[in-house]
C-alpha cells in the first residue's frame, strides 16, 4: 500500500493507531486499492454466467438495483467503520462496540467468508492463469465451437492440473502478503485496469460489430420478469433475487469487512460516500462491458446463456480465435484478468491474516504461511469438484440438481454469508454507532 507520512495525518481519536499504521498517500490511491479489491472474477467470470443462469435483462436490473440501494450504503458503512476504528473487521467491531460479543461475532463471520471465498477463488483464478498458457500456444486459433467448448471440459476434469494452477494461484497470493511486495503491485493497478479496460472496450466494439448486437443487448437489458420470482416449472422461487443480491456484495468485496480493512487506512480528509460511488460505479461499468462483450458474440453462435461457470471461458475465446490480433488480445486478456484476480484475492488474505496479526498477535509470516496453508488445503475440494470428487454435492439448484462443490460453496458463501454479515454491519453503523460519530465520518473531506 503506498501510505503518506504521519505528519499529515492527524486524528482526534486515534491518533496512535494511525502514526503507526500508515495511511494511503491520496484518496486516488485509495480507490485504486479498494477498485482493484473490487474488480476481478466477480466482474468478468460470475456476473456474466448468473446473467444467463437468471434469465437476462430481469436479473440485470435486479442486480443494479441491489448495488444502488444495498452496495452503496454498504460500502459506506464499511469504510466508515474501518476509518472510524482503524482497525482489522474484528477489532473494529470490539473497539466500536466496547468489546460486546455479538458484536465480534460480526468480525468472526467475516473472517471465515475470507476463508471459504478465497479457497474457490483460487480454484476459478487457476482457470484464468491455464486459459493464459491456452492463449500462448494459441490451441483455441481457428478451432470450431465445439473444441473451444471441450478445452474447458477438459481442464476442469483433469486433477491434475486442476491443482497445479490452484497451487500456483495461492502460492503468488501468498508470497505477496508475505513479502509485502504489495507497493510495488499497488503503482501498477492504475495501469492495468486502465489496460483491461480497454481491452474490454474492444471486445465489446467487436462484439457490437461482428456479433450479434440485436441479440446480445435485448438479453441484457430487456426484462423478462417473471424470470426473477420463478423456475423453469414456473413455480415461486427467491433465488434469482438472492442470487443478484450476492452478487453485489461478492463484485463490491462487501459483507466481509474487506473494505472495513481498506476504510482503516483512509484518510480524515477524504469524502466516504464519494469515494464510494466512485468505486461502485468503476466495478458496475467492468461488469457490464463484460457482459455485452460475451452476450454478443455467444448469440452469434447460438450458445446457451445458461450454461454455468464454464461461459466466458467457452465464449471469450472464439472471439479472440476470429479477430484480428485474436491470439495477441487473448494472451493480454487472461494475463490481465489473473492480476485482477490477484489483487481481489490479496485482500481476501489480508482480512484474515490482518485479524491473527493485530489481535492474536501472529507473526506475518506465521500468519499468512499457516492461514493461506488452510484455504490452499480447503480449495482442494473445489479444485477436484468436476474430477475425483464429481458427483458429491451439497446444494441443491432451482431444478433440484445436486451442485458440484464449488458451486455450492460459491453460492453459501454468497447468497447467504455475505448478505448476512452485510446486515449486521448496516445495522452496526445505522443503529449502534453513535450518531455524532457516523455524522462526522459522512460529512469528513466535504461529505457526498
Ligand atoms: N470483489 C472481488 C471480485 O469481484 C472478489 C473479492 C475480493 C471479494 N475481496 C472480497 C468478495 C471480499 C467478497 C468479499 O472478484
Amino acid at each position: 500500500m503506498e501510505f503518506q507520512g504521519a505528519l499529515e495525518m492527524s486524528s482526534p481519536i486515534n491518533g496512535d493507531d494511525v502514526i503507526k499504521r500508515g495511511l494511503w498517500s491520496s484518496r486516488f490511491m485509495f480507490i485504486l486499492a479498494a477498485a482493484g479489491s473490487a474488480i476481478g472474477l466477480g466482474n468478468i467470470w460470475r456476473f456474466p454466467y448468473l446473467v444467463g443462469q437468471y434469465g437476462g435483462g430481469a436479473f440485470v436490473i435486479a442486480y443494479l438495483v441491489c448495488i444502488l440501494l444495498v452496495g452503496v450504503p454498504i460500502l459506506v458503512a464499511e469504510i466508515m467503520i474501518g476509518r472510524e476504528s482503524r482497525k482489522n473487521p474484528v477489532g473494529a467491531f470490539r473497539r466500536l462496540s466496547g468489546g460486546r460479543p455479538q458484536w465480534v461475532l460480526v468480525g468472526f463471520l467475516g473472517v471465515a467468508s475470507g476463508f471459504v471465498i478465497l479457497s474457490y477463488y483460487s480454484v476459478v483464478a487457476g482457470w484464468t492463469l491455464d486459459y493464459f498458457t491456452k492463449s500462448v500456444s494459441g490451441v483455441y486459433m481457428e478451432a470450431d465451437v465445439e473444441t473451444i467448448g471441450g478445452l474447458f471440459g477438459g481442464l476442469v476434469t483433469d486433477p491434475v492440473q486442476q491443482l497445479v494452477w490452484h497451487t500456483a494461484f495461492m502460492g503468488a497470493v501468498i508470497a505477496i502478503v508475505i513479502f509485502g511486495v504489495r507497493q510495488g503491485l499497488e503503482r501498477w493497478i492504475g495501469v492495468l485496469m486502465r489496460l483491461l479496460f480497454i481491452l474490454l472496450l474492444l471486445l465489446v466494439i467487436y462484439g457490437l460489430v461482428s456479433g450479434d448486437a440485436a441479440a446480445g443487448l435485448r438479453y441484457l437489458f430487456v426484462p423478462d420478469w417473471p424470470k426473477l420470482y420463478t423456475n423453469e416449472a414456473g413455480e415461486f422461487t427467491a433465488m434469482p433475487m438472492l442470487a443478484a443480491m450476492g452478487q453485489a456484495f461478492f463484485t463490491m468485496s462487501l459483507g466481509m469487512g474487506a473494505m472495513i480493512t481498506y476504510g482503516s487506512y483512509l484518510s480524515d480528509d477524504e469524502s466516504v460516500p464519494g469515494a464510494a460511488i466512485m468505486v461502485a460505479a468503476l466495478d458496475t461499468i467492468i461488469a457490464l462491458l463484460a457482459g455485452i462483450a460475451i452476450y454478443t458474440i455467444l448469440f452469434k453462435y447460438n450458445l446457451d446463456p445458461a450454461q454455468g461457470p464454464g461461459l466466458v471461458f467457452k465464449v471469450l475465446p472464439l472471439a479472440f480465435a476470429q479477430m484480428p490480433f485474436g491470439r495477441l488480445i487473448g494472451i493480454a486478456f487472461f494475463l490481465l484478468l489473473s492480476f485482477a484476480a490477484l489483487t481481489s484475492a490479496i485482500s481476501l488474505l489480508e482480512v484474515v491474516v490482518a485479524h491473527f496479526i493485530d489481535d492474536r498477535k501472529w507473526r506475518r509470516r506465521t500468519a499468512t504461511l499457516t492461514l493461506g496453508g488452510v484455504i490452499w488445503g480447503l480449495g482442494i475440494f473445489s479444485a477436484l469438484s468436476y474430477s475425483q470428487l464429481e458427483g458429491v454435492t451439497l446444494l441443491r439448484d432451482a431444478e433440484g440438481q445436486g451442485m458440484p462443490i464449488l458451486d455450492s460453496v460459491d453460492r453459501i458463501a454468497n447468497n447467504y454469508m455475505l448478505p448476512i454479515g452485510g446486515l449486521f454491519i448496516a445495522l452496526f453503523a445505522g443503529w449502534f454507532m453513535k450518531r455524532e460519530k457516523v455524522k462526522r465520518q459522512l460529512l469528513e473531506g466535504g461529505g457526498p
